[in-house]
């Protein structure tokens, strides 16, 4: 059996026990705030695990992409040196929610595993968690009551909390567990029973390959657990892994999966893999953290998240660097690579993640853009590092200029130091981060405390039919410390208020809890729950609440929405269907919108756009809401879908005009385009490789802009004593300007000829060169400075020394031909601190060619008298 052969085993077993199966989400979690990147199959079914949301469908499974880079769950470290980690790789899983428990979740494992695909059942151990006394959890004595029906008990473990209670990550829905291990050493090494001890062991032949979770707690924020509203099953199994067991062989690179990138790879870098593992085999090492790594960032930029700074974009960035310079010190390969993967690597998923066939074309060049950045500054940074370790000390500092100047991520950073042997200051280095305090934007709220619940519920959004309801109630309320200071939170049970989402900012407006009014600073979504900032929590929490929104700022913010939709349409129609949404942002005062281009928009076609979007909105065309069709029915329609993002089964579809806009999106529209009034474009600019950005105004922000450029225009006009042409006298005088500088320069010219004419008349003899001091009539340090060589050049072998003052300032510069810095030893850089000291200043350079700036106008004199002296 093949990778997609196993794939399918796996879906068509559960899709038989009545399980339905769904698409991977996207690897970047936008609704998530406490991940960055989806890091288990359940990640994106957290909502029906906590009871925020049901499930339509109480049992699903599928294959979900996941990424383990950051936070409660990092292989980073592990990959390339051993044989069965990714950071990017494919869990099975299926899922019961609030439906079957362990007995099935048991049986149909082990049916799965022996009698579908054939795995051999004494090569099988299985786990169960041993109980934990701090968290007042008992053993799992009930699933290892369950295993003996098919395993003898001498297989069955028992493992504490870090091995066999599964969390998503410092907070949220978790669960004891049990794994299930499996033992593919060959058979002479299995005499009886030999690999119990062998389980979580870090053995690559004895590995885990499937964990069943039974969800039952969340963990809260402050550490402590509270029972879930039902019981669930998640379940996860290694897909890298399964193929290696079925496929019989001894590391996930030798499998299906790998085989295509790693025979690329091979023939990109004409280094033939080997399989081998250690220290020594530093180029297996490379190609396995290669094809590892490319899939990581590959899919993630086609799941929406970019290369960048902070944030997630810089784990991918972290990841795509490390790759580059393992493939750069152990493949000796100079020239980018990467981005040649993505073709294969798209192509070999085309049938079950899309998303990266979809966008070959964009994901190769961002990959490409990027390895050509690291690249530029990769070798003085590694010879850097070399340099510095030959001292045997990475200091902080020197980390940090490493980060800053060359590129390297810590991490690194300190893997090229511990293939040294070194350690890396990370204190020290953490110190100089902090002082140049780039990165105060990163990572979100911090959460201290929990909400205090008034009463259960569902929170519902009324706010597309209203801006103000009356006789609601609020479900929950919190106080919570922020990078910011300390903020308050509610829930309402209903809320007209929108949360920010789609790059619609969130509502604000008032809440009047019995009769206390309390401002809505900002409305956002936590997963199911939509959040209102308030300025401070209600005495009454109980009390009846009237909800206003703040409805000239959503009528501003509409404006501008609609206006984002109608733009995207008008690119389309002037760029080309390659234009894809890449981000956007709506606020009350603008747009902004990134999407995918190549290349310039230039003013003829921004022009057009501009044109297009005012005609439309003066078509005065309604909106078209279909507020819940499914998903399906919104494709045939035709609407604009983003790529990376996840949506549910049934969606919002908004149009204007069935033949010109019509887009998926949650937010919040003009009832008809007319109410727009107009449309400027007020800049274009790239903000990344491909893409480029359009920032836009509309209605009384659009008649603003045109009343300030008219009032500029009329300004000028009057300057220029009111012209017909206003545009032709501009050019007119700046003409005239142009030719007036002209005629200055040659003026200056001929006074520098007739000065150096001078000056090399005059130049003293000295024993086999001349010099000349002398203090200039010029206040160009240009012409000073070009004079001064062409002296030395007439001259030469010859010092020349030449003073004079600029914008009132005294400057030094001295000129030595070549054979002189070399014959006598004579060195300009020292010959002009010595000057400098005259005119209270101070200065330096090369032997051949050194310039100095002082205070003291008046020291001129005496610095050019005593140039004799310096040279007798
Ligand atoms: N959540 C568990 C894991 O990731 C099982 O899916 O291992």
């Amino acid at each position: 059996m093949t990778a997609p052969e196993i794939r399918q085993h796996f879906l068509d077993f559960f899709a038989e026990k009545a399980h339905r199966i769904v698409d991977s989400a996207p690897l970047v979690s936008k609704d998530d705030p406490t991940l960055l990147f989806v890091n288990s199959g359940m990640a994106p079914f957290k909502d029906y695990f906590l009871g925020t949301k049901v499930a339509a469908n109480p049992r699903v499974a599928d294959t979900q992409r996941c990424l383990r880079v950051s936070g409660k769950h990092n292989d980073l470290e592990e990959v390339g040196r051993d044989s069965y980690h990714h950071t990017l790789f494919e869990m099975l899983g299926n899922w019961s929610f609030g439906d079957y428990f362990k007995t099935e979740a048991i049986a149909w494992a082990w049916e799965l595993l022996t009698e579908r695909l054939g795995l051999d059942a004494d090569r099988i151990y299985v786990s169960v968690f041993a109980g934990d006394a701090a968290d007042g959890l008992p053993a799992d004595e009930e699933s290892a009551g369950l295993w003996r029906q098919f395993v003898p008990e001498d297989r069955i473990l028992r493992f504490d909390k870090k091995d066999n209670f599964w969390e998503m990550g410092d907070s949220g829905p978790c669960g004891p567990c049990s794994e299930i291990h499996i033992d593919l050493r060959p058979a002479e090494e299995r005499t009886d029973g030999s690999g119990r001890a062998l389980v979580n062991a870090d053995h690559p032949q004895v590995v885990e390959i499937w964990n069943l979770v039974f969800m039952q707690f969340n963990r809260r924020a402050d550490g402590s657990l509270e029972p879930l509203p039902a019981r669930h099953v998640d379940t996860g199994m290694g897909f890298e892994r399964l193929c290696m067991a079925i496929e019989g062989k001894t590391s996930n690179y030798e499998t299906s999966v790998f085989s295509g990138l790693i025979a690329e790879i091979e023939h990109l870098s004409g280094k033939a893999y080997t399989n081998r593992y250690g220290d020594a085999s530093m180029g297996d090492v490379a190609i396995r953290v290669v094809a590892d790594h490319i899939r990581a960032v590959s899919f993630a930029i086609a799941d929406g998240s970019l290369p960048a700074n902070a944030g997630a974009g810089y784990v991918i960035r972290r990841i795509l660097r490390r790759a580059v310079r393992y493939y750069y010190s152990f493949l000796e390969r100079q020239e980018p690579m990467l981005h040649a993967l993505v073709a294969p690597l798209a192509d070999q998923f085309k049938a079950v993640f899309p998303v990266l066939e979809q966008q070959r074309e964009f994901v190769t060049r961002v990959v490409l853009e990027e390895e050509r950045g690291f690249l530029r500054t990769l070798s003085s940074g590694l010879e850097r590092l070399e340099v510095l370790a030959k001292a045997g000390n990475i200091d902080g500092e020197s980390a940090f200029e490493l980060y800053d100047t060359f590129g390297f991520p810590i991490d690194l950073t300190q893997l090229v130091a511990d293939e040294r042997g070194l350690a890396v200051d990370m204190p020290g280095f953490e110190r100089a981060l902090q002082a140049q305090k780039t990165r105060s934007r990163a990572a979100g709220e911090r959460t201290v405390g929990d909400w205090t619940i008034v009463s259960e519920g569902e929170a519902r959004f009324v706010g597309y039919d209203h801006l103000e309801r009356g006789d609601v109630g609020i479900l929950r309320f919190r106080s919570l410390t922020t990078k910011k200071g300390k903020a308050h939170q509610v829930v309402l049970t209903e809320s007209p208020f929108y949360a920010e989402g789609g790059g619609q900012v969130g509502d604000r407006g008032q809440l009047t809890v019995g009769g206390e009014v309390i401002e809505v600073l900002n409305t956002t979504r936590d997963n199911d729950l939509l959040v209102l900032t308030v300025d401070r929590l209600p005495a009454k929490p109980s009390a009846p609440v009237v909800a206003q929104v703040n409805a000239a700022l959503r009528a501003r913010t509409e404006r501008n929405h609609t206006a984002t939709h109608l733009l995207q349409a008008a690119l389309r129609e002037v760029l080309g269907p390659h234009v894809q949404q890449r981000g956007s942002l709506v606020n009350g005062d603008y747009l902004r919108f990134d999407f995918s281009h190549f290349s310039k928009v230039s003013d003829g076609e921004l022009a057009r756009v501009e044109e297009i979007v005012n005609v439309r909105i003066r078509q005065t065309i309604a909106l078209e809401e279909a507020r819940a069709i499914p998903i399906a029915e919104a494709a045939a329609a035709g609407a604009t879908m983003l790529f990376g993002e996840k949506y549910g089964e049934s969606v919002r579809m908004i149009t204007f005009d069935a033949d010109y806009s019509r887009e998926l999106c949650g937010g919040t529209h003009v009832a008809n385009t007319g109410s727009i009034g107009q449309f400027r474009i007020i800049s274009e600019g790239a903000v990344a490789a491909g893409i480029r950005r359009i920032e836009a105004i509309t209605a009384e922000g659009a008649d603003a802009y045109v009343r300030e450029q008219l009032s500029v225009l009329s300004a000028v006009r009057e300057s220029l004593k009111n012209p017909i042409d206003v545009l032709t006298q501009v050019e007119a005088i700046q003409e005239e300007l142009r030719a007036a500088r002209r005629e200055i320069e040659r003026l200056h010219q001929e006074q520098a000829n007739e000065a150096a004419k001078d000056l090399v008349a005059g130049a003293v003899a000295r024993d086999g060169y001349r010099l000349v001091a002398a203090k200039l009539a010029l206040e160009d340090a240009k012409a000073a400075k070009s004079l001064a060589f062409q002296i030395e050049d007439q001259l030469s072998p010859a010092v020349v020394v030449v003073g004079f003052v600029s914008a009132g300032k005294p400057q030094l510069m001295v000129a030595i031909s070549k054979a002189l810095t070399t014959r006598e030893g004579f060195h300009a850089g020292q010959v002009v601190k010595t000057l400098a000291a005259h005119i209270g200043g101070g200065g330096g350079g090369q032997a051949f060619f050194a310039s100095a700036g002082g205070s003291r106008p008046e020291g001129l004199g005496e610095a050019i008298a005593s140039v004799a002296e310096i040279f007798e």
